[in-house]
């Protein structure tokens, strides 16, 4: 093995090199890890930072502890939810392997909340009901309270540490390092000491979470800027289905923290400026518990008939007071001191003001559901890149579709993780050796972060901050929950604009060490390529499915829409393709398109 010959750049040699600690790289590491490979994590934060652990409600699985369930009805649903734009495959594969993985996370310590009789507390949540949805609500969700994520993040880092997983925290991963054979590694720079690292591997892993902070008002942590997406896109691939935006229903109304659906799960409900349970007249069955892209229209259609509420109505009111103070500090405590922090609310006593709040990236890198990150090779569509995979909310398997139910992301961390890992071991077999690296191959990365720090203190451009804050409300007003051909043309239109401005920002801070206007820089290029192709994406799609909602084309259009879009950035502009949803799944029958009710 020839080690890189330059004084500028450090260069490590691993057999899988993943970037991102949520729960997906973390769980895919161990999978590695424990199987003796050299696995190494590169994160842009400490890992137990990372964004799973915002995740609140649960990990869905058909455990049936509490009434009974099985995975063929969780698939159902999923199928449905995703407003048949999801791959049966995938979702085959994710509900039936769900009770497996639950049961292992149990196993390696995590510490689910208990029903009285020992078992794992499950609870209700959005679009699940038993036998194919004529038996009433499934109870799906499990739960360690309203903490899911943070119990899984940390479970799954005590378990890497055992395993001898090595994490490089606050590194930035610049570029990708391809040649004709595929992927070989990756360009990082160390944020603390400001310096460049070549991580030389066999495989390399995109698990860098979603990008909800190109909106306004998100759910989303300020880490989640859509780091893999952009490496990918920068890479020469696309980007599948982006313009499926997962709005939340229940953000804290005008500053997005979260409040989980599990609420409504345990009994809480929607009112509005009427005292109304309006969810009653949109969703006769499930009512408050439909889909989020069915409860967040609801809302927003409230508000836009005058019926929201506070001083500019625009917002619902959760109530769960009902449910009792015992009841909420036992099983909902983090949403109670959530509302209390950000809303000024206490729970026990008072509705929380809620809004649907830009929550999750559905579309994502095109990938399998082996992690394989797939591209178009002449008419093959879903040909494997060499050495590249993506799981988690970075990917897009295509599980969620149009539409994803609540704690189904949870599981499909951890599913595709586990499955990731167990084919990147098939790959490391094939693949004994690492190829020797194109002696230039780190200059690009380099060429990134030198770029930026030659210019700083001397451009005349438009502030980073001010640029990103443009972008956000550019999306936060051209590409909501409801969305029509003129706004989101001129968003479009207002965004190509914006974006030509990004490469003269000012920037003022040209010190190496810790400079985080130069992570936030590289990060708002990460962010602008992601909107650019969410939006020529949702422009395009002239139907109404899951989470794209139009007023001028307010219904589902199978014939010329039951397709994934693939949006990549060639000469700077923004290209689009399709290719066909995997409707077949792997050993049952598929699920047809059918009109969607609740
Ligand atoms: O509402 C929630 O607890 C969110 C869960 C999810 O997005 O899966």
């Amino acid at each position: 093995m020839t080690y890189l010959s330059t004084d500028k750049v450090e260069h490590h040699v691993h057999d899988v090199v993943i970037i991102g600690s949520g729960g997906a790289g973390m769980r895919c590491a161990l999978q590695l890890a424990d199987a003796g490979h050299r696995v190494a994590v590169i994160t842009k934060v400490l890992p137990t930072r990372s964004h799973t652990v915002a995740a609140q409600g649960g990990i869905n699985a058909a455990l049936g502890n509490v009434v009974s369930d099985h995975w063929l009805w969780h698939m159902y649903d999923t199928v449905k939810g995703s407003d048949y734009l999801g791959d049966q495959d995938a979702i085959e594969y994710m509900c039936r392997a769900a009770p497996l993985v639950v049961k292992e996370l149990e196993h390696f310590g995590l510490p689910f909340t208990r029903q009285e009789d020992g078992r794992i507390y499950q609870r209700a949540f959005g679009g699940q009901m038993r036998e194919f949805g004529e038996g009433g609500l499934a109870k799906r969700a499990c739960a360690v309270a309203d903490r899911t994520g943070h119990a899984i993040l940390h479970t799954m880092y005590q378990q890497n540490l055992r395993a001898g997983t090595q994490f490089y925290q606050e590194f930035f991963a610049l570029d990708l390092i391809t040649d004709d054979e595929g992927c070989q590694g990756v360009m990082a720079w160390d944020i603390a000491k400001g310096e460049y690292h070549l991580f030389q591997a066999k495989a390399v892993i995109l698990a860098t979470g979603g990008a909800g902070r190109i909106f306004k008002v998100t759910t989303n942590a300020h880490i989640c800027t859509g780091d893999g997406g952009a490496l990918a896109l920068a890479a020469g691939l696309p980007m599948e289905d982006m313009e499926f935006f997962q709005f939340h229903p229940t953000g804290i109304a005008d500053v997005g923290p979260l409040i989980t659906e599990g609420v409504r799960g345990e009994g809480g409900y929607l009112l509005n400026s009427e005292g109304e349970r309006f969810m009653e007249r949109y969703a006769p069955i499930a009512k408050d518990l439909a889909c989020r892209d069915v409860v967040s229209r609801a809302i927003a259609l409230e508000v836009r008939e005058g019926r929201g509420c506070g001083p500019n109505k625009d917002y619902a009111l959760l109530k769960l007071d009902h449910l009792g103070a015992d009841f909420i500090l036992s099983k909902l405590p983090n949403i109670h001191e959530l509302a209390l922090r950000f809303g000024g609310v206490d729970c026990t006593k008072d509705p929380i003001p809620v809004q649907p709040t830009a929550h999750y990236t559905m579309g994502g890198i095109p990938s399998n559901r082996f992690g394989e990150v797939v591209a178009r090779k002449g008419d093959d569509c879903e040909a494997a890149y060499p050495g590249l995979y993506a799981i988690g909310e970075a990917a897009c398997a295509s599980v969620h579709g149009a539409n994803r139910l609540g704690c189904n992301s949870l599981l499909e961390i951890i599913v595709f993780g586990r499955a990731c890992g167990n084919q990147v071991m098939r790959h490391l077999k094939k693949h004994p050796y690492h190829p020797e690296l194109d002696k230039d191959c780190w200059q690009k990365g380099v060429a990134r972060v030198d770029e930026w720090l030659k210019k700083a203190g001397k451009g005349s451009g438009m502030p980073i901050s001010e640029i990103r804050t443009q972008m956000q409300t550019i999306m936060q007003e051209h590409f909501s929950v409801y969305r029509t051909q003129d706004v989101m043309a001129e968003g479009v239109e207002k965004l190509e604009a914006l974006a030509t401005e990004l490469p003269n920002a000012a920037m003022s801070d040209s010190s190496r060490l810790f400079n985080t206007e130069l992570v936030e820089a590289m990060e708002l290029e990460n962010l602008m390529s992601l909107a650019r192709v969410a939006a020529a994406g949702a422009l395009a799609r002239t139907e109404t499915r899951g989470a794209h909602a139009r007023d001028d084309f307010p219904e589902r259009n199978d014939a010329d829409w039951l397709k994934h879009t693939l949006a990549s950035i060639r000469d700077d502009k923004v290209m689009l393709d399709y290719k066909p949803v995997r409707m077949k799944p792997m050993t049952v029958k598929s699920f047809p398109p059918k009109k969607r009710v609740y």
